[in-house]
C-alpha cells in the first residue's frame, strides 16, 4: 500500500523540518499537514484544525487514506504551566484521538515524548532508560501519561506506536514556542544582532540538547526499523550533547562572535532544575542503532550560518 503520512503540528518547530524530510524520503504527495496555525508557507496538502477534534482527525484519515501519523501537536513546558487545562486536553485528548484512529484504521504512529518526563527524584546524570518518573510540570505529567497510553495501545490493541524522548531541540528555520530549552535558540539570534543576551537560566544549568537534524534523523530512523527491534513501547531515551548557557556562549565566542551574557532567571529555572543534566541512551543505540551526528561545535556552526541567513532575509 502507498504510504500516506499525516503530520499533526506540521507547521511547528519540528514539523516544518520533518515534513520536507519525509517528502524527500517518500515522495512529494505522500504528506498531509494538520495544524491549527494558519498556513502561510506549506505548498502541499494542509488541513486546518485541532487535534482535540476527533471527527476531523477521523475524516482526514479516511479522506486521504492515511497509513501513518507523526503526531507532533503539543503544548510545551512553559505554555503548559500558563494553561494546564489546555495542556491536558491538547497533549492527552489529542494523543488519545490519534491512538483511537490508529486502532480503528490500523495506522502506525510516531509520538514524541520529552526529557520533561523526569523530575527532581530522577538521577540527574546519565539518566537511565527506566527510572523514577515524577515530573513537576503539567507538560511532564502529560508526557508520562502519554507514554503509558502508547504502551497500553500497543499491548492491548497492537497499535504500532513508537516514541523517543526529545531533549531540547536547537533549530533556526522556525522558532519554538514556550519551551524551557528555548534559550539555546534565542542566544544565537541575540548574539548575531545586538551581541548581548540576557539568559533566563543560570550559567551552570546543564540540560540535554540536540540539533534539529539529529531529532529528525531519530524520528525517521525509529519509524523505519522492524517492529521486532522496538523493545521499549513507552519512549526511548535519546541523547546528543549536554550543555550549559556558559558552555554554549563559549562555543559561540570561539566562532569569533562577540557575545556578552547576563542572567535573569524566572520560573523556567525551576523547570530546568528538575530535568536531567545528561541522558543514557544505550537502549536506543542497541535496539535501532541510534547515533547522533551533531556535537555542540557542529551545532553552533550550523546555527550561526542559519540564523545569519534568516536575519539577512528579514532586512
Ligand atoms: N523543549 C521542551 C521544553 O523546553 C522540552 O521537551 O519544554
Amino acid at each position: 500500500m502507498k504510504k500516506k503520512i499525516l503530520v499533526t503540528g506540521g507547521l511547528g518547530q519540528v514539523g516544518s523540518e520533518l515534513v520536507p524530510a519525509l517528502e524527500k524520503k517518500y515522495g512529494k504527495n505522500s504528506v498531509i499537514i494538520l495544524d491549527k496555525k494558519e498556513n502561510l508557507v506549506y505548498k502541499g496538502l494542509y488541513v486546518k484544525g485541532d487535534v482535540v477534534n476527533k471527527k476531523l482527525i477521523e475524516d482526514t484519515v479516511k479522506k486521504y487514506k492515511i497509513t501513518e501519523i507523526y503526531h507532533l501537536a503539543s503544548l510545551l513546558s512553559v505554555t503548559g504551566e500558563q494553561n494546564p487545562e489546555l495542556a491536558w486536553s491538547v497533549n492527552i485528548e489529542g494523543l488519545r484521538n490519534i491512538l483511537e484512529c490508529a486502532r480503528i484504521y490500523n495506522l502506525k504512529v510516531f509520538w514524541p515524548s520529552s526529557i520533561a518526563v523526569f523530575g527532581m527524584t530522577t538521577p540527574q546524570d546519565e539518566t537511565p532508560q527506566k527510572t523514577i518518573l515524577e515530573p513537576t510540570t503539567i507538560y511532564g505529567v502529560t508526557k508520562v501519561s502519554g507514554e503509558l497510553l502508547c504502551q497500553y495501545y500497543f499491548k492491548k490493541y497492537k497499535v504500532d506506536v513508537r516514541s523517543v524522548r526529545y531533549p531540547g531541540i536547537i533549530s533556526w528555520k522556525t522558532l519554538p514556542g514556550g519551551g524551557t530549552t528555548d534559550y539555546a535558540i534565542d542566544i544565537f539570534w541575540h548574539a548575531l544582532s545586538t551581541g548581548n543576551y540576557t539568559c533566563f537560566l543560570n550559567k551552570n544549568t546543564a540540560l540535554p540538547m540536540m540539533y534539529i537534524d539529529d531529532a529528525i534523523k531519530a524520528t525517521i530512523d525509529i519509524m523505519g526499523v522492524d517492529a521486532k527491534k522496538i523493545t521499549i513501547r513507552t519512549s526511548y531515551n535519546i541523547s546528543s550533547f549536554s550543555c550549559t548557557p556558559e558552555l554554549l556562549a563559549t562555543a559561540i565566542r570561539k566562532q569569533n562572535i562577540p557575545l556578552k551574557m547576563k542572567h535573569a532567571t524566572d520560573i523556567r529555572q525551576s523547570i530546568a532544575d528538575s530535568w536531567p543534566n545528561s541522558i543514557d541512551d544505550r537502549q536506543a543505540k542497541k535496539d535501532w542503532k541510534w547515533k547522533p551526528v551533531f556535537d555542540i561545535k557542529k551545532t553552533v556552526k550550523e546555527m550561526l550560518s542559519g540564523v545569519t541567513k534568516m536575519q539577512s532575509n528579514k532586512n
